[in-house]
């Protein structure tokens, strides 16, 4: 019998700082019970310290999650861990992850703390986050880059503290497989206490290395790993889970140990994160990509349906592709329309809200036959209203002709009062865009526009991404519709809809 691999995801908390990925209190209660579905161990939820919504936001998904346990992360500090400890009181099973810099470069220019200072302040830190639960992970920030000798004298300090887990991070991703995994092993053989902790690893993607890092520490003795979906992250992102799961799962001859993950449940995690967040997914990514199950070419379709293992080492339908896919139609009732959004893991806090979706999930079936798994998601998100919202599109109506100069006509119910205005652009989607800005007069900066089908065929819905920049800080809106000027305005308007709300949040790492 093999091992358990724990899977620890940090989509929520190290997901989120990718720029433009932030996410609502409900959108990231959405993911959490997609994760919770999926079995996945540990669910790192924010960073509550951060802001009063990433407080509540950690504090919702503590509140409804079950089977997982819900995870905060605090810096080494006092009120770090209390804003921590009390963002998780109402969880099932609570964890603190708490963290200090201990590479020289971050010490000296970031800290500007000497050695034992750090370690004091660690000791500290887990000391205090006992208090609020007896499960306490430390990680040694940038610990791919830290002494080994003061990694082993301050990782056996935290142990002796209390730490339960260390989390060893190669936080800007410079380590090689070979070089990680040697540092997993001497660490474990080289800290008289080691014996005492879960060892894990959170790996960076800045070399493209993090998934080939992460599995070296499993094979040197890591049995947990940190990871989001999609690879989602700071930067170049984090260890993808689907890759780490499905790596292990499928090279079961190399691993002495194995996830509890329902690897069923994998693509619907990755289209819920995908939509929500806006950061695509390649067509070519392992796993989840479009293409990642697709044959090209006539030699191996050909391969394929002789005997699927010629080119295929995995089932598609084991990581959700094909399975459980059932199609919606204008004659499908309210109750079956449900039943599909529970499975979905989709609840409405209201029979209202439910009402509604029902009443845009009648509009969408009517345009388009077969309403899908993915269309469903996308109805959602547009149905439910953004908290503090704004700005509300009421109607847009664009005139669009060979040799003429496109018009659209916006009328938009801003604080309240609904305003309209006419204006001209290079396409339809500009001059839609143009009128808004013109009411709303936002002052932002479009950074990102991109527009996906949904499912296939010209009836298919456009998923329109938006990503616009304001002083340095940068949101995503998304909006679907079967028409993709309409879906480019609600993309728009989600967006600004975000910007406009000011937001005072502390970064964990600067
Ligand atoms: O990358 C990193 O070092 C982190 C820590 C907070 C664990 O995200
Ligand atoms: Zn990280």
């Amino acid at each position: 019998m093999s091992d358990k691999l724990i899977i620890f995801d940090t989509t929520l908390r190290d997901g989120e700082q990718s720029p433009g990925a932030s996410m609502t209190k409900d959108e990231k209660v959405r993911i959490a019970k997609s994760l919770e579905r999926m079995h996945v161990d540990i669910i790192e939820a924010g960073f509550p310290i951060a802001s009063v919504g990433d407080f509540e936001s950690v504090q919702a998904v503590a509140n409804t999650v079950t089977e997982s346990r819900v995870c905060g992360l605090a810096r080494a500090l006092d009120n770090d861990i209390d804003r921590a400890g009390e963002a998780l009181k109402g969880a099932n099973a609570s964890r603190i992850h708490t963290f200090i810099a201990t590479s020289p470069i971050h010490m000296k220019m970031k800290l500007r703390m000497e050695p034992d200072q750090v370690i004091e302040n660690a000791v500290k830190a887990v000391k205090r986050a006992r208090r609020y639960t007896d499960d306490v992970e430390f990680s040694p920030e940038d610990a791919g880059r830290s002494e080994s000798d003061f990694l082993c004298r301050i990782l056996e300090a935290v142990i002796d503290a209390g730490a339960t887990t260390l989390n060893i991070p190669d936080t800007v991703g410079y380590n090689l497989p070979h070089q990680f995994g040697q540092l997993i092993y001497d660490l474990r053989e080289r800290i008289p206490n080691s014996d005492k902790a879960i060892f894990s690893v959170h790996c960076h993607n800045d070399l493209g290395l993090a998934v080939a890092n992460s599995l070296s520490a499993v094979l040197n003795g890591a049995p947990q790993v940190e990871c989001t979906i999609n690879g989602l992250g700071e930067r170049a992102g984090n260890a993808a889970l689907e890759e780490l799961v499905m790596a292990v799962r499928t090279r079961q001859d190399m691993f002495s140990c194995d996830t509890n993950i329902d690897t069923t449940q994998i693509l619907a995690a990755s289209r819920l994160v995908s939509g929500i967040t806006g950061f695509v997914v390649q067509p070519n990514k392992a796993i989840v990509g479009a293409n990642a199950f697709a044959h090209e070419s006539g030699i191996h379709q050909d391969g394929v349906l002789k005997s699927r293992e010629t080119y295929e080492i995995m089932r598609a339908e084991d990581v959700g592709w094909n399975t459980n896919r059932m199609v919606l139609g204008k004659h499908s009732g309210r109750n079956a329309f449900r039943t599909r959004l529970e499975e979905l893991g989709i609840e409405f806090e209201s029979e209202k809200d439910l009402n509604i979706a029902f009443r845009r999930f009648k509009e969408l079936a009517d345009k388009k036959h077969e309403v899908f798994d993915e269309d469903l998601q996308a109805l959602v998100s547009d149905t439910i209203p953004l908290e503090n919202e704004r700005v509300r599109l009421i109607s847009l109506k664009v005139c669009s002709e060979t040799g003429e100069i496109p018009v659209a006509l916006v009328t938009l119910i801003v604080d309240d009062e609904e305003k309209q205005i006419e204006m001209a652009g290079s396409g339809p989607v500009d001059a839609a865009f143009r009128a808004i800005e013109d009411i709303v007069q936002s002052n932002t900066e479009l950074q990102l526009y991109s527009v996906n089908n949904i499912t296939s065929g010209t009836d298919s819905q456009g998923e329109v991404n938006v990503r616009l920049e304001k002083g340095g800080r940068i949101v995503s809106g998304q909006g679907a519709d079967t028409d993709i000027v309409i879906a480019s305005a609600k993309a728009y308007i989600n967006a600004l809809n975000k910007i406009l709300v000011p937001v005072d949040r502390a970064h964990p790492q600067v």
